[in-house]
């Protein structure tokens, strides 16, 4: 099936936004550790180069990882979230910033912050570079986010469709012939 790509955000403009977004949470945790989770896969790069900046800026933070999946058709969510790979270090009275790529129904991220509180997490903020509020199912907004685009599907920067463009600089729109581009980013699982 034929592929085009059309640029949205350029990696100079995700650079300028992650600094922009790096002062805030410095001056909002101030001297407060930090656990900063990264919900994997897609999360990857934004969040590579978003904690080396908090690092650099003073932040102290530790790093862990976790990744969800969920269930449905191909387009709609089912609403169902599972957890396929879940945090190592203990979060009783800690504060967490959850890092994920891309908010789009709002579930997988609703769901991964309850998580952590209910593994004893005193505040869990959570932070997206991309949020498509046009596709939200519940009521939920990320404390700190990036980009607000419109419903088109989204690759590069650590995002996929079927596991290919992760690895492009900057934000692309995927054009895919005989498909209605929605994304879920369920398309890719
Ligand atoms: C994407 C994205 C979020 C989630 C957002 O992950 O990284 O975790 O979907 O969707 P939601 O707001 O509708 O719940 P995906 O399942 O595509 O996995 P990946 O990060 O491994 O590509």
């Amino acid at each position: 099936m034929p592929e085009t790509l059309t640029p949205l955000i350029p990696e100079l403009e995700i650079r300028w936004r992650t600094s922009q977004m790096t002062h805030r949470i410095v001056r909002d945790y101030k001297d407060q550790a930090v656990i900063v989770v990264i919900v994997l896969k897609g999360a990857f790069i934004f969040a590579a180069d978003l904690t080396r900046r908090l690092a650099e800026q003073g932040l102290r933070l530790r790093l862990d990882f976790l990744r969800a999946a969920s269930y449905g058709d191909s387009d709609l969510s089912s609403g169902k979230v599972s957890l396929q790979l879940d945090v190592s270090l203990p979060l009783v009275n800690q504060k967490v910033l959850l890092i994920d790529d891309i908010i789009d129904t709002g579930l997988t991220l609703s769901f991964l912050a309850q998580h952590l509180k209910r593994k004893g997490a005193t505040e869990v903020k959570t932070c997206v570079l991309l949020d498509k509020p046009a596709r939200r199912l519940i009521d939920f907004k990320p404390d700190y986010i990036g980009f607000s685009i419109p419903d088109v599907f989204v690759v590069g920067y650590g995002l996929d469709f079927a596991e290919e463009h992760r690895c492009l600089s900057g934000l692309a729109i995927l054009h895919k012939e005989q498909n209605p581009c929605h994304q879920s980013q369920s398309m890719s699982k």
